[in-house]
């Protein structure tokens, strides 16, 4: 009867799990953005270097218009685990930029072209100076927000999500949020400045759609054609990637060394193991020896 009664608890559970379908959001709700494979997803994921260069590529070409990288230095772009440019590409990269510097001996500040020590500088001076170039809202810093953003995903999602090790939904708002520029559907009016996005919370977003097919030039291979195709979808994972490294420039070291720590503790347990044995091994043959005393 008990067995019975599991069995058919189980059985409703599983028909439950296959059951499951993403989750619906009533109209006009910002929508969750759709999960999307990752190169660095998962215990052994890595960044694809190339993606990585095509990434920085956009950004540079694109996003840096309005948004800056305030947190990433120039010789981060060379070193392993990143896009890994070589250090004569990131010097004569970090040349192009100029660096405010100063005072100097008479006082006075002055430009100088950036070094691969320097951070990326932003192309305004201040926030204030880039809200009013910008329709009154500054465009943030991106340095962190594959980070910095993230979403719901509601049960039973969030538990599924941690026993994968899902933790890409920044990347995935990225990606969606790049993508996401429509018309404003029947009814809802748009002020000006402000653009429509299915998937920017609230959906007036003031950043205008800032990619368009065919707008960067990706390097040609062998046979004359670009590895990825030049299109939004594609400038819009790249880049996402892009700013996925500059937000956890270390993800691959950190997730080689818990692979190490989880090896040593996969040995240290079958140490203690045998080592527990050993220690009462004779201890349980003193017990059975006296009589009355029953063993378990
Ligand atoms: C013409 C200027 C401009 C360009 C070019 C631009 N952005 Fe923006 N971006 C903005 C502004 C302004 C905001 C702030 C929007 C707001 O607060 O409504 C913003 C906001 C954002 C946000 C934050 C959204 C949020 O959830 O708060 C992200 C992410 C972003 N931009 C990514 C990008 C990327 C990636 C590129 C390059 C492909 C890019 N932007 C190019 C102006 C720009």
């Amino acid at each position: 009867m008990g067995k019975t009664m599991t069995r058919a608890a189980l059985l409703a559970l599983l028909a439950a799990g296959v059951g499951m379908s993403e989750p619906a959001f009533p109209a006009g709700e910002t929508p969750v953005p759709p999960q999307l494979k990752w190169s660095w997803q998962g215990p052994f994921g890595t960044y694809d270097r190339a993606q990585l260069q095509r990434g920085f590529q956009v950004y540079r070409e694109v996003c840096q218009a309005c948004h800056g990288i305030q947190r990433v230095a120039f010789r981060n772009l060379a070193e392993p685990g990143g896009p890994e440019f070589t250090r004569g590409q990131v010097q004569a990269l970090a040349a192009e930029y100029k660096i405010k510097d100063g005072p100097n001996d008479s006082g006075e500040m002055f430009e100088r072209p950036a070094r691969p020590a320097d951070r990326f500088p932003w192309n305004f001076p201040n926030e204030q100076a880039a809200a009013a170039a910008n329709g009154g809202k500054a465009p943030p810093d991106l340095s962190l927000m594959a980070k910095a953003r993230t979403f719901e995903r509601g049960f039973p999602w969030f538990v599924w999500d941690a026993l994968r090790q899902y933790s890409e939904n920044g990347a995935d708002y990225l990606t969606a949020l790049l993508v996401g520029y429509k018309d404003a559907p029947q009814g809802v009016t748009v002020p000006a400045g402000g653009f429509y996005n299915e998937y920017y919370p609230g959906h007036i977003i003031a950043m205008p759609p800032p990619l368009s097919d065919g707008q960067v030039t990706y390097a040609k291979g062998a046979d004359g054609q670009p590895a990825v195709p030049e299109t939004v979808a594609q400038y819009a994972r790249d880049v996402t990637a892009f700013l996925a490294w500059t937000a956890e420039p270390h993800l691959e070291a950190r997730k080689r060394l818990g692979f190490v720590v989880i090896l040593f503790l996969i040995g240290l347990t079958a140490l203690m193991y045998f080592t527990k044995k050993k220690v009462w091994a004779d201890v349980g043959g003193e017990i059975e020896d006296r009589p009355g005393v029953k063993t378990v």
